[in-house]
C-alpha cells in the first residue's frame, strides 16, 4: 500500500543513524498524526525490532498517539513579532475557549509578522487578532 511504501522510505531515511527509532517516530507523527498499531509493525519490521520494543517507545514518550487527534486545530504564532503585537494575551483566552474541542497549537512565525498576531486554521489565515478575534476563531474552528 502507499503507506507501507511512505513508511518504508521515512524508516530508510533514518536506518543507519545511532539511535533511528525517535527520529521515525517524529516523521511517522508528523506525517499521519498518530503511530498506530500498523505503523508501529512496519516499523518494526523496517528497523528488524520486535514490535513490543517499538511500542514500548511509542507508549513511552508522551508525544505519541495511537490515533489522530480528531479534534480542529487552531494554530497561533507566538513567535518573536507576534508576542510584540501581544499574542501572548491571547493564549490563555484561546485555550479557555477552545476547552476539550479545540486544539490550541503554537506555531513560531507565519509569514505574517507585520499583521500579527497570526493565526492559521486548516488553510485559513487570520491576522490581527484581539481577543474577540481569537474567540471566534476557536469558535468557528
Ligand atoms: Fe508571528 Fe511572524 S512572528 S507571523
Amino acid at each position: 500500500s502507499g503507506k507501507t511504501e511512505a513508511l518504508g522510505a521515512i524508516v530508510a531515511r533514518h536506518r543507519h543513524r545511532e539511535g533511528p527509532l525517535l527520529p521515525i517516530l517524529h516523521d511517522v507523527q508528523a506525517q499521519y498524526g498518530c503511530v498506530d498499531a500498523e505503523s508501529e509493525a512496519l516499523i518494526a519490521k523496517g528497523l528488524n525490532w520486535s514490535r513490543a520494543d517499538v511500542h514500548g517507545v511509542v507508549s513511552f514518550y508522551h508525544d505519541f498517539r495511537a490515533e489522530a487527534d480528531p479534534r480542529p486545530v487552531v494554530q497561533i504564532c507566538r513567535a518573536e513579532a507576534c508576542k510584540a503585537r501581544g499574542v501572548e494575551a491571547l493564549i490563555a483566552m484561546a485555550e479557555q475557549a477552545a476547552g476539550e474541542g479545540v486544539k490550541i497549537e503554537t506555531v513560531y512565525c507565519l509569514g505574517l509578522c507585520s499583521a500579527g498576531p497570526a493565526a492559521r486554521t486548516g488553510d485559513d489565515l487570520h491576522v490581527r487578532l484581539d481577543a474577540r478575534g481569537v474567540a471566534q476563531l476557536v469558535q468557528d474552528a
